[in-house]
């Protein structure tokens, strides 16, 4: 398994996979619109297609062993704003990205679902087996997107996981979601805002993420596989948001205020992620972790607030054109 295509690598979690993945020899292409920016260093082994998925052809399948399909529109506010470009690019995409693959022969296909796939539980444990009754045109497509890609399960070596809300440092970075916003604003502003407080919400770190998708990457090649070895939770520390902004408090040793605001967000879930924990993964940082590492990169000045990095804002721009 040599040469990986990643659809997305330009962005938040592709960025840093691309270039995990270099150091680790794989051949990488990248396939994206580079919405967000690009922040990929020339390398002999990566090669980048600035390309829409929604204009795939088989030419850019050529020589694939493994495609991990990260292209999206990534949160609930961005694909809120252009419901008809989250489903053609999250769902049509995804049915002629791997109608083509099949055709291409590709060996492995990788699919970063989501964890809000499930929606409102009342469920403790919220496991692979629960139904799913995602809430927004986001959940909604992840959804879709898994049970196309399931109905070619026959055909290709399978895998879909449903990751938690990634924290961590990225050259292309995101600061909208919950830990990096947090601790952002403790870092730059000394306070940190909380939207609510008591909604749930699993995390997972941006190391433990790429390690999981190394982790597929080097499992046998298996076609047909039974739906309990395709379909995978990764969250590992369901936190409320209040404790989270405490946690962030602590780690930085900082003495911003932590001010509560109301919040209309209802989701609120906890994720049980012993079924990829059987199957070998086990996590190996802590959002402590996370919030170490932006701390570092704040202090060398490389931690900055872009418009790009709420992803919502480039979007609105894209709409508007
Ligand atoms: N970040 C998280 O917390 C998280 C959690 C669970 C799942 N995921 C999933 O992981 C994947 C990556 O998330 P991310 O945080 O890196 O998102 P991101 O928005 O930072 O990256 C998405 C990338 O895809 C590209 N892209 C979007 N539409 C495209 C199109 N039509 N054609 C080509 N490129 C396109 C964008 O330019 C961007 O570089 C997404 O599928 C997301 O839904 C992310």
């Amino acid at each position: 398994m040599k040469n990986i295509l990643i659809t997305g690598g330009g962005g938040y979690i592709g960025t840093n996979l691309t270039n995990e993945l270099l150091s680790c020899n794989y051949k990488v292409t990248v396939i994206d619109t580079f919405w967000f920016g690009n922040y990929l260093k020339k390398e002999k082994n990566l090669k980048v297609i600035k390309k829409d998925i929604r204009k795939l052809s088989d030419k850019d399948l050529s020589n694939v062993d493994c495609i991990i399909h990260l292209a999206s529109i990534a949160n609930d506010p961005a694909a809120e704003l252009d419901p008809k470009l989250t489903w053609d690019v999250n769902v049509l995409a995804t049915y002629k990205l791997i109608d083509i693959a099949i055709k291409k022969k590709v060996k492995k296909f990788i699919f970063a679902s989501s964890g809000s796939v499930y929606g409102i539980k009342k469920e403790k444990k919220v496991t692979e087996e629960l139904s799913l009754e995602p809430l927004s045109e986001y959940n909604k497509s992840k959804m879709i997107g898994e049970r196309i890609l399931l109905s070619f399960n026959n055909y290709i070596d399978l895998t879909i996981l449903r990751p938690a809300t990634v924290c961590g440092y990225s050259s292309s970075m995101r600061l909208d979601v919950a830990v990096n916003a947090l601790s952002f604003s403790a870092l730059n502003e000394k306070k940190i805002k909380v939207f609510g407080g008591r909604q749930i919400r699993p995390n997972l770190t941006m190391k433990d993420m790429i390690n999981a998708y190394k982790f597929f990457l080097k499992k046998k090649f298996l076609k047909g596989k039974k739906l309990e070895e395709v379909i995978f939770n990764l969250g590992f520390e369901n936190l409320s948001i209040i404790e989270i902004a405490k946690r962030v408090k602590n780690t930085l040793n900082s003495d911003a205020d932590i001010i509560v605001k109301s919040s209309n967000d209802p989701r609120s879930y906890k994720q049980h992620s012993s079924r990829i924990l059987k199957a070998g993964f086990s996590p190996r940082y802590k959002i402590e972790d996370s919030i170490i590492e932006l701390k570092k990169q704040f202090s060398k000045n490389k931690l900055k607030k872009k418009k790009s990095c709420f992803r919502i804002n480039t979007l609105k721009i894209i709409k508007a054109k």
